[in-house]
């Protein structure tokens, strides 16, 4: 499975674009980039190069993360999906492109699109010294419009894209992603109630038009989760010095929640159970809460069974727990 620390060619790019830039303007613009999505603004924030290159030191190793995480989970259930093809959805600095490069050595077109010139300008000079990404196809423009005209790709990523997008224009935008998709789609999202909100209506949407799910749940059924719960997902990754600096932040690692949806056109054979938060372990059970085929499930593995509490002690929130495990 693919580590979610960014590659070494996207670091030595990042530190490149580095030179020469005032990390405390960098650190104000990401804090005014970070203030502008808090406040529900999206990236249009994003207007200059600096901006971009703040948002990227800033973000891209929390969403590279996020989407390794998911690209590892569908890897996992679906272990001989090898695509050639990629469609990157609202691709910003390319950071799905990235990630995508990592987990999947078949890929060899990759096609990115947004709306917006600064972080499209980024993404072509960080992808222009990596030997998988330099020959990426950008188009700058309004998603509806690029994708109407983008060829389906074996595997169409949007990460934590369609959140910027209306309410009333999401659903076209998510019909058109599908009828792109030739097998797989990925939607990653911030994982807050409102993230999980959107991909739960979009993973309804999707099953209506004949999807199946291949991670996280173990079912095509409805989302057994119930307000004010929601499913969401966190993944550890590692700050660099500059991404410390430009968060004004300590700790060596932050923790990136999110929420995500894997579709895909074939039915899965063979769905894991999902765990849903970190276990609880105690002395005499573990505790750990299962989204099953059959519903959600307060799972409690007593020490007495002790290969069965073995096993229960590793499950890590967002493991795929198979029928042996
Ligand atoms: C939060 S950024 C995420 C970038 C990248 N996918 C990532 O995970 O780091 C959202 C991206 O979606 C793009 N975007 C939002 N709405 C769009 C639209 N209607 N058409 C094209 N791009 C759009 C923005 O320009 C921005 O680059």
């Amino acid at each position: 499975m693919t580590a979610p620390d960014l590659p070494a060619e996207l670091k030595v790019a990042l530190d490149a674009r580095l030179q020469g830039l005032s990390r405390s303007d960098a650190a104000e613009r990401a804090a005014s980039i970070s203030r502008t999505y808090r406040d529900g603004g999206g990236s249009t924030a994003i207007r200059t190069e600096t901006d971009a290159l703040a948002y990227a030191l800033a973000r891209m190793p929390a969403t590279y993360a996020a989407v390794t995480a998911s690209l590892n989970a569908l890897r996992e259930t679906v272990p001989h999906f090898a695509p050639q093809n990629l469609l990157d959805v609202g691709a910003g600095p390319g950071t799905a492109s990235w990630a995508a490069a990592e987990a999947f050595s078949s890929l060899q077109h990759f096609a990115l699109l947004d709306a917006n010139n600064a972080l499209r300008a980024l993404a072509l000079d960080l992808a222009a010294s990596s030997t998988r990404l330099r020959d990426i196809d950008y188009r700058r423009g309004e998603a509806r419009a690029t994708l109407a005209d983008a060829d389906p790709a074996e595997l169409v990523v949007a990460s934590y894209m369609i959140g910027e997008v209306g309410d009333a224009e999401r659903g076209a935008l998510i019909e058109l992603m599908w009828a792109k998709t030739r097998d797989t789609l990925l939607v990653v999202e911030p994982g807050t109630s409102a993230g999980y909100g959107r991909i739960i209506a979009l993973r309804e949407q999707l099953i209506a038009a004949g999807a199946h799910v291949a991670a996280p749940c173990p079912h095509d059924g409805k989302c057994p989760i119930q307000p004010p719960d929601w499913c969401h997902f966190t993944q550890r990754l590692p700050r660099s010095r500059a991404h410390k600096r430009i968060k004004e932040a300590e700790l060596p690692f932050e923790d990136e929640k999110f929420s995500y949806v894997v579709l895909t056109r074939s039915p899965i054979a063979a769905r894991p159970t999902r765990v849903l938060a970190q276990p609880v372990v105690g002395k005499v059970e573990v505790t750990a809460k299962l989204c099953t085929p059959d519903g959600l499930v307060i799972a409690k593995v007593s020490r007495r069974a002790k290969a069965d509490y073995a096993r229960a002690r590793r499950w890590r929130w967002g493991d795929a727990v198979m029928a042996e495990d």
